[in-house]
């Protein structure tokens, strides 16, 4: 199968994302043709320690064979770690290695490598090359696409505030290749599948359908099946982020079910992963549209809620829990009242009216957002 090419036509900065089954051993050759050269170039990997020994290791060597001066740096990939102190780490292993302005750093790892080479790319020097080399499923069909870089920041009195710092700094190219899929945990792989989904009810009736047609396929991590949707679904981010790059519209519709999957995700006696939440999410927002007079088209959540289940994700909150459901019933609401969408206090959700065609709508009426969030319940 040859290599898929993915055009991500960001005004001034065009850039494009390779998919392929092995594509590291040809990396140099791929990056040649998109005219970054790393023969007697100083290219330096920050690379996710659970993927150092292996993925990290193999792409060193073979860049260093193109004629690269390689250097690594390892990263814990947890949200508690990817903050300053880290990006400071690839400032000095820079230096060290006396990377200077035709320097080029590679990013190798899920999105929190990413984010965190992407934002040392784009302040060490005041920028350098940066070249995207996502190993899990989310960062190469969402994380790696659109150039948003950056690090967590403690909030006052205590607690995570996700990525409130950062840059915009687009890659010179983003290598994908599938063959790392097969050391991911296959939790890690299906939490990736929520954003395909949700990519898929952006995108519309084909896109959705292929991946019913696939969704045991997939959810077993199948190369063949992965290799089919991984160029179709990231198409989807580069297409929406190509339009709107500073998000000041279209591409918060690439928020759809996160409203609700973030309110969920840091509830810490559930323990979810962003795409578990995010997979959660998607049925709230098409019950919320649903339970919206006059908005949808086509009622969703039924649809949904099967692809969920056959690719092996949560669609729904475990019933028992130690804290009665409506306090957390509470909690959910009370945290979606902080979400970056909402504007003078009001909220704003992204709903779907009909397969590929979805929303970001003020003025949700009360009664439909508690109904996406009592859809939270049932699982
Ligand atoms: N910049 C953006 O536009 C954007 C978009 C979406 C998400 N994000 C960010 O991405 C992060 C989540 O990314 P993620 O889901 O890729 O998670 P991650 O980076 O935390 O990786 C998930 C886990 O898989 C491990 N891992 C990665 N690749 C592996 C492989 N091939 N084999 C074995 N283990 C592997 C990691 O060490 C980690 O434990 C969040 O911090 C989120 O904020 C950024």
């Amino acid at each position: 199968m040859t290599d898929a090419r993915i055009p991500i036509d960001i005004p001034g900065h065009p850039t494009a994302l390779l998919v392929g089954h092995g594509l590291l051993d040809r990396a140099s050759g791929a990056l040649g043709r998109a005219s970054v050269e790393v023969a007697g170039r100083r290219v330096l990997l920050a690379c996710d320690d659970a993927v150092h020994a292996t993925h990290g290791a193999r792409l060193a060597a073979h860049l260093a064979d193109a004629g690269a001066e390689v250097a690594m740096v390892g990263l814990a990939a947890s949200e508690p770690d990817k903050a300053m102190p880290a990006v400071e780490r690839i400032w000095a292993a820079a230096l060290a290695h006396g990377l200077d302005r035709r320097g080029l750093i590679v990013a190798v790892g899920g999105g929190i490598v990413g984010d965190l080479a992407g934002f040392a790319a784009a302040t060490y020097l005041r920028g350098v090359d940066l070249v995207q080399v996502p190993t899990t499923l989310l960062a190469m069909v969402d994380a790696s696409i659109g150039g948003k870089t950056g690090v967590n920041l403690t909030l006052p009195g205590g607690g995570l505030g996700k990525n409130l710092a950062g840059a915009f700094w687009q890659p010179k190219l983003t290598i994908a290749d599938s063959r790392t899929l097969a050391t991911l945990p296959l939790r890690e792989l299906r939490a990736g599948l929520a954003e395909c989904v949700k990519h898929a009810v952006l995108d519309g009736e084909e896109a959705l359908a292929a991946l019913e047609r696939d969704a045991a396929a997939l959810a077993a991590a199948d190369p063949d099946a992965l290799l089919r949707l991984i160029p179709r679904s990231a198409a989807v981010k580069a297409r929406i982020v190509a339009v709107d790059p500073l998000e000041r519209g279209i591409r918060a519709t690439l928020n759809l079910g996160h409203t609700f999957g973030h309110a969920i995700e840091t509830l810490p006696e559930f323990q979810l992963l962003h795409g578990e939440a995010v997979a959660i999410g998607l049925v709230a927002a098409a019950t919320s549209a649903e339970a919206f007079p006059g908005f949808v088209r086509e009622p969703l959540v039924d649809r949904v809620r099967r692809l969920l289940e056959a690719l092996q994700l949560p669609t729904g909150l475990p019933t028992r829990s130690a804290t009665p459901r409506g306090t957390l019933a509470g909690e959910i609401r009370r945290r979606m009242g902080f979400d970056k969408k909402n504007e003078g206090g009001g909220l704003r959700l992204v709903l779907p009216r009909a397969v590929g065609d979805v929303e970001v709508v003020a003025g949700v009426p009360e009664s439909a957002v508690e109904a996406g969030i009592r859809a939270i319940f049932v699982a």
